[in-house]
């Protein structure tokens, strides 16, 4: 029964995922490091008790709990980082629902983006007998020392979202393409602009995020690799000056910290009415900053902005014209492609990986699934986000 609900499941998740870009490749064979280290982990979460850690280290009790794996139940940690911003939310109930319909108790935690309520969330996971741990983290950097418990728990832990860093406790990590979010936002603002053919000079300002999560740099990097040639080309002219990673950063993703940065840039560089062709912002949430700042302070024609997540506002802005483009993650496919994971380890089996090259983590690659990003504007929203089932005609109101 269980057995037929999963495949199920599975079967619904994998056609979703084909229609929205999460499904391609899906069941990419493992290079043979990743056989290994999936064959280690799945001995590791059969041998994992539902009971603490030090009792895992019971033979018997670690018995039990492999009956217990075998009959598909098991219990799952979901760290999430917050529940400030939209996505976090829908990724949380996503995973929630989606494991316990794949028969799974689940622990779900939101930490209010502070790192020590995360560490402490993960700590009563590990000795509430989790069996696997899904983590979205706040600071890809500390949770080395949480997690060095977990792997001494024999517990399998999968980076969701976000990669942690410099833990050898992480087997897998199940993404969006983050390096291609990148490259989608830079080739719309050189598309929009025709920055091949037309003469410029263009002014642009660029905003992108926590410099403690390790996406940002990707989604960075793949904008720049586009832009960047603009820029030393003087095509593209960022007349704040700010360009380098870490002056564009914004600590935490805040719209409050985007909207102050924009607002000193707006009073010092386009108060004369100077014009500002495009605003480059990695997602949503610092869209939302810039675009509240210029309304306020702005009276140029309106700029490109690019963002990321399709946030309910964003895309409210993008109806009305105020937010260009968004890139859509459909966070029920990352979900699904991430229970696959937790399914494979507790039942032995090969996960779905399909990118065992591109994110180390300071102690090695992490075998890992990237989902497809998609990109939506105020000509396609309707089809990828409402005929979905993603938002309601309603919701976007
Ligand atoms: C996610 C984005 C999100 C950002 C802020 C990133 O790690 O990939 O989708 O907008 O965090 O929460």
């Amino acid at each position: 029964m269980k057995r037929k609900l999963v495949s199920t499941f599975l079967s619904v998740a994998m056609a979703a995922s084909l229609l929205v870009g999460c499904g391609g490749g899906s069941t990419a064979p493992a290079s043979s490091d990743t056989q290994t280290e999936t064959a280690t982990e799945t001995e590791t979460a059969t041998e994992t008790t539902t009971e603490t850690a030090t009792e895992a280290e019971s033979t018997e009790e670690a018995t039990e709990a492999a009956d217990t794996t075998s009959a598909g139940g098991g219990k799952v940690g979901v760290a999430m980082p917050t529940k400030d911003l939209q996505r976090w939310n829908q990724d949380g109930s996503n995973m929630e629902a989606q494991l316990k319909d794949a028969g799974y108790e689940v622990d779900l935690q939101y930490a209010s983006n502070d790192i020590a309520t995360q560490v402490s969330q993960i700590e009563n996971m590990i000795s509430s007998g989790a069996q696997v741990l899904v983590i979205a983290s706040i600071d890809g950097d500390s949770l080395g020392t949480v997690l060095a418990q977990a792997k001494e728990a024999n517990i399998p832990v999968i980076a969701y979202d976000r990669l942690i860093m410099n833990s050898d406790a992480v087997t897998y990590y199940a993404t969006f393409d983050n390096y291609m979010v990148g490259t989608k936002q830079g080739e719309y603002i050189r598309d929009q602009l025709d920055l091949e053919n037309a003469d410029g000079p263009f002014n642009i300002e660029i905003f992108t995020g926590d410099p403690g999560d390790n996406n940002a740099r990707f989604f960075y990097g793949g904008a720049m690799d586009v832009l960047r040639p603009f820029i030393d080309e003087g095509k593209l002219v960022v007349k704040s000056g700010q360009v380098e990673f870490d002056e564009v950063a914004t600590a935490n993703w805040a719209t409050e910290t985007a909207q102050s940065r924009m607002d000193a840039i707006i009073s010092a560089n386009y108060a004369d009415g100077t014009k500002l062709d495009a605003v480059l912002c990695s997602n949503d949430s610092t869209a939302l900053g810039a675009t509240n700042s210029l309304e306020a302070n702005y009276t140029g024609d309106w700029p490109i902005i690019t963002g990321q997540d399709c946030d309910v506002a964003n895309v409210k802005n993008m109806i009305a014209g105020k937010q260009s483009m968004s890139i859509f993650k459909d966070t029920r496919d990352l979900a699904a492609k991430t229970v696959e994971m937790v399914d494979a380890i507790m039942k032995g089996t090969d996960a779905p990986v399909n990118d065992t090259t591109t994110y180390d983590n300071g102690t090695g690659v992490i075998p890992s699934y990237l989902c497809e990003p998609v990109f939506a504007d105020v000509n396609n929203y309707k089809e990828l986000l409402i005929d979905s089932g993603y938002y309601t005609e309603a919701d976007l109101q």
